[in-house]
């Protein structure tokens, strides 16, 4: 997992969707990988709920639980007080690990949890049969929304992509999935390590392979 150790550069990483599945996984291997960042600033729509994530920051004083609704302005807002772009612009102008002002984790990214079922171009022959029409189309949208973020925030030096976990065994994923949360956040937290100013705006697997959009 090399690309994973460069997390150990990151000042902060905001996580999510961390009460469970692969939010919660991507919490609990960044802080037990010994590559853990200066903090992780894990959401959940309802902390008092979320009680595998609170046993995992007892045991791990750098997760920082906060309250995320993203269907919800006021809990954006509340939360955006807190953190978001920012904070990122900040990091950004710091120019990153050892100050080389190239795009990088150490230095300012945004990572959209995205999906290849919001590949317009993977909706064909087989993969045409999963009839998740608003799912893929909150995906494709979440697609653009990765690249409008790219082309916007790329003066600031701010790394924007998405990235597909593959087929997941979570409660969204189902029990016939192929992928543990641990196999497939450990093959990402690699990928997205290791990630540079070539995969600005890119959309790839959890692989590492590039994805059409
Ligand atoms: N599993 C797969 O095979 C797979 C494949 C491709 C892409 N993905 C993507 O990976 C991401 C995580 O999926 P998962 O499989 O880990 O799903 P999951 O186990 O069902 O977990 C979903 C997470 O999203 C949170 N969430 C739901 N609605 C929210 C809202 N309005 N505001 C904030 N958080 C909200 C949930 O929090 P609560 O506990 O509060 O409900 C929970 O933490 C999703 O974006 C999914 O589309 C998954």
């Amino acid at each position: 997992m090399s690309g994973a150790t460069r997390f150990r550069q990151c000042g902060s990483v905001l996580v999510t969707g961390a009460s469970r599945g692969i939010g919660l996984q991507m919490v609990e291997s960044l802080a037990g990988g010994g590559f853990s960042p200066g903090k992780i600033i894990a959401t959940t729509r309802n902390p008092g709920g979320a009680q595998k994530l609170q046993d995992l920051a007892l045991k791990h004083p750098n997760i920082h639980i906060t309250t995320l609704d993203v269907l919800s302005q006021e809990s954006i807002d509340k939360c955006a007080e807190e953190a978001f772009l920012p904070l990122l612009k900040a990091a950004a102008s710091r120019g990153g690990a050892g100050g080389s002002g190239s795009m990088s984790i150490q230095r300012a990214a945004v990572i959209n949890m995205s999906s290849v079922l919001g590949s317009v171009e993977c909706n064909w022959g087989e993969s045409a049969n999963i009839k998740w029409f608003p799912y893929r189309t909150s995906k494709s949208a979440l697609n653009m929304v990765s690249r409008c973020m790219a082309a916007d925030l790329e003066p600031d030096g701010i790394l924007c992509m998405a990235i597909h976990p593959g087929w997941v065994r979570t409660d969204m994923g189902g029990s016939q999935a192929p992928l543990s949360p641990e196999e497939s956040t450990s093959s990402m937290l690699s990928v997205i390590g290791g990630l540079s100013e070539e995969h600005h705006g890119s959309f790839l697997s959890f692989t590492g392979e590039v994805l059409p959009w």
